[in-house]
């Protein structure tokens, strides 16, 4: 299972990742991004390693 994380600490609300990967990153209360559900559902993985890639803070992890 693929799982996605933000650290809240390095993002700096840029807004990417939800666009990029809607179905696995959204924006927060407090303007930064967190994870819908902590395990990337079927079918989102690449776009989940696209918003790891893309993060301008690398705040994003992926792991298997
Ligand atoms: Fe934050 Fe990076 Fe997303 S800065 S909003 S985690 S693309």
């Amino acid at each position: 299972v693929m799982k996605a994380n933000v650290d809240k600490d390095t993002c700096i609300g840029c807004g990417l990742c939800p666009s990029v990967a809607p179905e696995v990153f959204e924006m927060d209360d407090d303007g930064k991004a967190k994870t819908i559900t902590e395990e990337v559902p079927d079918g989102s993985e690449e776009l989940s390693k696209e918003a790891e890639a893309s993060c301008p803070t690398s705040a994003i992890s992926v792991e298997e």
